[in-house]
């Protein structure tokens, strides 16, 4: 993989590279599209992007759950203009084409106009999207069929994912719908900052610690010290690891030794030993993230919570943010309703940190756009080339390269890194 220590500010306002963007990174990639629990019964549907295409996931009469374009077949109008809902047919507003969720085209008004036979319904159907895929109750989707499957893409970064989705013995649910709303930044930034920027928290959050929202001491978790974390770098993944344990983070005790009793052996060897790690953010190559924080939500509660999010381009300069909470299934209610609660204190829409983390990116995209600012890249050199032997670390008991350090641009270098493969690949 080449080095990749700046990066030029057009890549983030050219509008040349955001088409091309939608065509070699968005049709080629597996993007995120829904949690199981949010269609749980057949006929359930949601509806969900890839890039500019609008996608239905429903799941069938027969339980299997399946992603189609909401794209009539007659002339291209929008089949279904809900965001979900749960439907036995969805019936085109312009001349009234029905479909079953699953696809199938089973009616057409007038159809002896199109013919002694009619409209084929067999070829007619809403098209399926190339690739659909499980991994513990998340569904992706890849609009190639040459692309790698899902668990040949996950790779190493399974393990890391499964911290996360494999730690109850009865899986995960979200908790309601995603919260959706635009920022004025180009996706990349956003992404940016989950997979490889722990140096922004201790300047852009400054507030947010020494209010006492966030559970931890800045002083411990923000100066580099003797409890600095670990990057991981696995594949199209990335995590980060903090020494804390879960219980530090706001889990009660209980659920973390469900935790523990659930997670591989591997898992409990590496995450419950006498120096306790938990995971605090991780991110799947292109638009894909994951965050576990917490926040006090009074003076004596503190709540734990994991946030899931896309990050979809709408064109150069503009962000659309889908986050969902996502919860253990077998927690009580109350931890869950006060985990969504510690969520929209902090990364929801008008949450503490979000909007902090949103002025920058806003402000840096304006500067993209300067005759002379524009000249100003990113710069990725921090944990760079010299130190970097230093800071791998050889004996890591589990998959991915692991790297002794928050404090290092490597996840950011490697996003660049995959990102100008694909957008140079034949
Ligand atoms: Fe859908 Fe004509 S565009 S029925
Ligand atoms: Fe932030």
């Amino acid at each position: 993989m080449p080095w990749l220590d700046a990066v030029d500010s057009s890549v983030y306002v050219d509008p040349a590279v955001h088409a091309r963007e939608r065509q070699r990174i968005f049709q080629r990639t597996w993007q995120f599209l829904a949690h199981d629990s949010e269609i749980p019964n057949p006929g359930d549907f949601v509806v969900r992007y890839i890039g500019d295409d609008s996608i239905i996931v429903s799941r069938g009469v027969d339980g299997v759950v399946r992603a189609v374009l909401n794209v009539c077949t007659h002339r291209g109008m929008q089949v279904c203009r809900a965001d979900l809902g749960n439907t036995r047919r969805f019936t085109c507003p312009y001349h009234g084409w029905a479909f079953e969720p699953e696809g199938r085209l089973v009616s057409v008004p007038l159809d002896r106009h199109f013919g002694p036979d009619g409209v084929d319904r067999e070829t007619m159907g809403l098209r399926p999207i190339a690739q659909l895929e499980n991994f513990d109750g998340l569904w992706f989707g890849n609009m190639s069929a040459e692309a790698p499957t899902l668990t040949e893409y996950l790779g190493d970064f399974a393990w890391y994912l499964k911290i996360y989705t494999a730690r109850d013995p009865q899986g995960t649910e979200v908790i309601g719908e995603p919260q959706r709303w635009r920022v004025p930044g180009n996706w990349k930034i956003a992404c940016e900052n989950v997979m490889g920027d722990s140096y922004h928290v201790q300047t852009t959050h400054r507030s947010v610690f020494e209010c006492g929202i966030h559970p931890n001491q800045a002083k411990d978790f923000t100066s580099g010290g003797a409890r600095n974390g670990i990057h991981i770098d696995a594949g199209y993944g990335t995590t980060g690891l903090s020494r804390q344990s879960a219980v530090e983070r706001g889990y009660p005790r209980a659920m973390q030794d469900m935790f523990a009793e659930t997670l591989s052996a591997e898992h409990r060897d590496l995450l419950f030993g006498e120096q306790p790690l938990w995971p605090t953010r991780a991110h799947l190559f292109p638009n894909f993230s994951l965050l576990c924080a917490g926040a006090r939500i009074s003076s004596t509660e503190l709540y734990p919570y994991i946030l899931m999010r896309t990050w979809r381009p709408i064109d150069a300069d503009t962000l659309e943010i889908w986050s969902w909470v996502l919860v253990e299934k077998g927690a009580s209610d109350e931890f869950k309703e006060k985990s969504a609660r510690a969520y929209v204190l902090t990364f929801g829409p008008a949450g503490t940190e979000e909007v902090d983390d949103a002025e920058n990116w806003s402000s840096m995209q304006r500067a993209f756009h300067g005759a002379e600012s524009s000249a100003i890249g990113q710069v990725l050199t921090m944990g760079g080339k010299d130190e970097m032997d230093e800071l791998v670390i050889a004996d890591w008991p589990a998959p991915g390269t692991a790297i002794a350090s928050s404090y290092t641009d490597a996840g950011n270098r490697r996003f660049h890194a995959l990102w100008r493969d694909l957008m140079e690949a034949e």
